[in-house]
């Protein structure tokens, strides 16, 4: 098989054969083809596209470029999620505690965030002592004994991605939605969950900005997953406005321990609800949606599945003081009330300008090792459909100084006030696999 062959093919718009995805992306990984090739390879198959299939080898291909978790010594079903990337994203720390207080193993790796996206294992290491690196064996070990663990992804899980997802980045092509399915998939069929319900975030804030390309990425996904023998559910759900009140690591924890209370935002209280009914339906916990929606949202309002986060604390080496007392997540960082310039209701918000107001914050890397600040952050007082009045608070600022200036004007130039009160739909589709 010769490289330059499968370039002529992909160029001309073939359909490429699993043996030849698999000779690319193997001999690319042992670095036996050079990025100018890859490079070339990957902006054909940005303007020629992948059918289902090829992009399902795509993902079987990366996926085996490195570890495959078997987590079959894990009793039961194993559940994970996976969020596209938004603002204000802290669906896992709610849903890890209530799926595995109605008896699901939520077993999930996770990625840390990158621009203005935010990512779960910083937030988790917001929690003084948080340990985010287990073993495979001390990963099952928890998942098995309290029912949920929640760890980094290790180095070696899909290498092949993690060399072409570089590469992608610095010759313009992110965004594909075969290239962009396969890269996510890979890492999801590696970590080794039975079932998978993907978020994909639609709007300003997300990858995905208009609904034709989210579905289209949505179905690609839960094609792969079916076709690699996987039960993948993946729901649409707005990335207009960042999801609940707080952006930020430790102000996220903050958040999603109120919300596990029994206080939470509405539409985190939502999307949390709806990917746990498709989770315990999968796992086969429940089999009527709107009865699993009904037992998670009685669950989330009495509070009842609290103590699964202070396990998982435990079980991780953190402080577990950070259930009962979670105001200590604000940290040292100083608080400056960001006042509305005009009267009317919030007809719009840009949740990319304001994760970036977070990012010059310190909530946020630019570079990949830049530095995260843990208790910076924005919480937004008001958000679409609110009404506000001129020299009202429309957000709070927890700040260290730097970037804040920034942030000020980030946030008042990306909150809308006006005299039409919008609402947001939340969840915008669903797209389940054939077998349902
Ligand atoms: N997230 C990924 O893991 N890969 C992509 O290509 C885009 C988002």
């Amino acid at each position: 098989m010769h490289i330059l062959d499968i370039l002529i093919k992909k160029r001309d718009g073939y359909k490429l054969t699993k043996e030849e995805i698999d000779f690319i992306i193997t001999e690319y990984t042992k670095g036996r083809i050079p990025d100018y090739q890859m490079s070339a390879f990957l902006m054909a198959v940005f303007f020629r596209g992948m059918d289902d299939e090829e992009s399902t080898s795509l993902a079987l291909s990366m996926r085996d470029s490195g570890d495959v978790f078997d987590l079959s010594d894990i009793n039961g079903i194993k559940v994970d999620k996976h969020s596209t990337g938004g603002v204000g994203d802290k669906v896992t720390l709610v849903l890890g505690p209530l799926l595995a207080h109605h008896g699901a193993k939520f077993a999930k790796m996770s990625g840390r965030g990158l621009g203005h996206t935010g990512g779960t294992i910083d937030k988790l290491e917001s929690i003084p002592g948080f340990n985010t690196v287990l073993g495979i064996d001390e990963f099952k070990d928890q998942v098995n004994r309290i029912g949920l663990a929640v760890v980094g992804q290790s180095g070696d899980i899909a290498p092949a991605d993690k060399k072409i997802y570089a590469l992608r980045d610095v010759t313009a092509t992110v965004e594909s939605i075969p290239l962009i399915a396969s890269s996510i998939m890979s890492k999801k069929l590696a970590s080794g969950a039975d079932c998978i319900c993907l978020d994909v975030k639609v709007g300003s804030g997300a990858f995905m900005k208009n609904m034709e390309d989210a579905e289209k990425l949505a179905r690609l996904m839960v094609e792969i997953g079916q076709l690699a023998k996987r039960e993948v559910t993946a729901i649409l759900t707005n990335m207009d406005e960042p999801l609940g009140h707080k952006i930020g690591n430790g102000l996220e924890v903050l958040e999603a321990i109120e919300t596990l209370k029994g206080n939470g935002p509405a539409d985190l209280v939502e999307v949390t609800i709806e990917i746990g009914a498709h989770l315990l339906l999968d796992s086969k916990i429940e089999s009527d949606f709107d009865v699993a929606k009904d037992k998670l949202r009685e669950t989330l309002k009495n509070g009842s599945s609290l103590y699964k986060l202070k396990e998982m604390i435990e079980a991780q080496g953190g402080d577990p003081s950070v259930v009962d007392n979670p105001n200590m997540l604000y940290g040292t960082a100083k608080k400056y009330e960001l006042k509305s310039i005009s009267s009317g209701y919030v007809e719009k918000m840009d949740a990319l300008s304001l994760g970036l107001a977070g990012m010059r914050l310190g909530a946020g890397r630019e570079k990949k090792d830049d530095q995260i600040i843990h208790d910076v952050g924005l919480d937004l007082i008001k958000k679409i459909g609110d009404m506000v009045s001129k020299g009202e608070t429309i957000a709070i600022i927890y700040h260290h100084e730097r970037g804040l200036e920034e942030a000020k004007k980030l946030i008042l130039d990306n909150i809308i006030v006006g005299p039409k009160r919008n609402k947001t739909v939340l969840i915008e589709k669903t797209i389940v696999n054939n077998k349902k």
